[in-house]
């Protein structure tokens, strides 16, 4: 009887959704979907999936039967109460040792709570990332699974035939527990955001000060890509040649320079900080969108003060932003690994970097050439204090770094905000400085709160009565 059910549910139909099953379909599973608003589970059987294995269910008790046991469901539902609110309807057709994956962008705490909550209960829970966008859902996304280890254990063969494929595997593996999936998810949603504001930044460049048109800067970024094979920067080349319908002017000309945010790459930022890590690109591309947004007080102000965009550069400028481009990429990556290697002791994770890196190599918004490079030095040394001193990427920084500082210098005079790339700048310029400032800042925060300070030359804690020297 239990063979003629279905393998897997997926929960919410909005695209991610539809496309997870239609993919798991194609694999071969039977796949049983269901979503609050019945029309769009009848419209989405009726059409899209038809003749696909998947079977449309119009209650949560009609999609539980429909399951062969244990039950194995996918939550692909708006991140925040709706999986909470999902959860508790779900519960009393439950049995013991059943399985629910949230594959939505869950915040890892609530993950954290949610697997205590249904492990009390019984109930196996997989907090999963899934990055790919419609495209990576439909044709193999990346899969970041994280919580129960013997639901993983269930769910395996399925996951592993859903994710993209690779020469190294498919992109999935089992992370750790608890909420590592939903924290390896957002931080690589983190590292996205700094691509993508590299990527920004350097368009901004191309176009008010080198003067190039979006064609111009499609071909460049088209050739540059074939250092990086990295999927944002072929949607950016992609998208820099289209021409929008109405206008027929390049699509990107008629965009309005606002974005918005759902919260992944702040949530980096502030467990970053919560952390005592620094992350400064990330930070500075998730500030730029907050700027972005306020785009009336920008004009306000941009009306009272003007930037001296003009600037006499020579050729070579270009191949200085290709350098600077693709070396504070590295560093995006190199501030998310970072923040990874940091978490998985502290929240007990247990993370390998180098599988982390594995899984990202494809299916994922942020897979480019790097991912290889990043894996095998994790490999090597799952301890490493930073990939900018791996043997990898060593010779990279000791060749481009100069060129990302000749363009941050130069851009500066020019008044264009270039956050990320300036951050990445300082950030391997922080790193690499056997002396800073902090010996002034130790004496100040002395001076004020007799907070104490360390010496160079001898062991302790001291303290100065600054106060008698300022009353003289
Ligand atoms: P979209 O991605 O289309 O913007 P969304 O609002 O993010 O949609 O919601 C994604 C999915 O979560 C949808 O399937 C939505 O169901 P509806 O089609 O009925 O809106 C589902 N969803 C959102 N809130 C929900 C809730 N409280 N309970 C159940 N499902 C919910």
């Amino acid at each position: 009887m239990d063979q003629q059910k279905n393998d897997i549910a997926v929960i919410g139909m909005a695209v991610m959704g539809q496309n997870l099953a239609l993919n798991m379909g194609s694999k071969g599973l039977k796949v049983s979907v269901y979503n609050r608003t019945s029309e769009k589970t009848k419209r989405f059987v009726e059409e899209r999936a038809k003749n696909k294995n998947i079977q449309g269910t119009y209650s949560l008790e009609e999609l539980v039967n429909s399951l062969k046991t244990p039950r194995k469901i996918i939550l692909m539902v708006k991140a925040g109460k709706p999986v909470d609110d999902v959860i508790e309807e779900l519960l009393p057709y439950l049995n013991k040792e059943d399985i629910i994956i949230d594959g939505g962008n869950s915040y890892y705490k609530d993950t954290d709570r949610r697997y205590e909550e249904l492990h009390k209960k019984g109930i196996r829970f997989l907090g999963t990332g899934i990055s790919g966008g419609e495209y990576g859902a439909l044709h193999g996304p990346s899969i970041m699974p994280g919580g129960d280890e013997s639901a993983y254990e269930e769910v395996k063969n399925i996951l592993e035939a859903t994710a993209a494929q690779t020469e190294d595997g498919p992109c999935v593996t089992y992370l750790g527990p608890k909420s590592s999936g939903h924290y390896v998810k957002m931080v690589h949603n983190g590292i996205e955001y700094a691509i993508m504001e590299l990527i920004a930044e350097t368009y901004d460049i191309m176009r008010k000060v080198l003067k190039m048109t979006p064609q111009d800067m499609s071909k460049v970024f088209k050739e540059w890509n074939e250092d990086h094979k990295s999927y944002l920067m072929e949607i950016t080349y992609k998208i820099l040649e289209w021409k929008d319908e109405e206008t027929g002017q390049p699509i990107v000309d008629v965009i309005l320079d606002s974005a918005k945010q759902k919260g992944t790459g702040k949530w980096s930022v502030q467990d970053a900080l919560d952390l005592n890590i620094s992350i400064p690109t990330i930070n500075a591309a998730v500030n730029a969108r907050t700027l972005s947004s306020i785009k009336d007080e920008r004009i306000r102000i941009g009306e009272i003060y003007e930037t001296p965009t003009e600037m006499n550069l020579d050729e070579s400028f270009i191949n200085s932003l290709r350098d600077a481009l693709y070396i504070s990429t590295i560093i995006a990556y190199a501030e998310g690994m970072k923040l990874l290697q940091v978490a998985s002791k502290e929240y007990g994770y247990n993370l390998d970097l180098s599988e982390v890196a594995r899984i990202w190599e494809d299916g994922c918004i942020i897979r480019s050439t790097f991912l290889k490079p990043i894996q095998r030095a994790f490999k090597k040394d799952p301890n490493l204090v930073n990939l900018i001193i791996s043997d990898e990427f060593k010779s990279d920084f000791k060749k481009k770094i100069p060129n990302l500082r000749e363009v941050v210098s130069q851009i500066k005079k020019a008044g264009i905000p270039i956050p990320s790339l300036s951050s990445a700048l300082d950030y391997f310029d922080g790193l690499s400085s056997k002396e800073l400032p902090a010996n002034l800042i130790q004496a100040q925060r002395d001076y004020f709160g007799a907070h104490t300070y360390e010496r160079r030359d001898k062991e302790g804690i001291f303290h100065t009565e600054w106060q008698d020297i300022h009353n003289i």
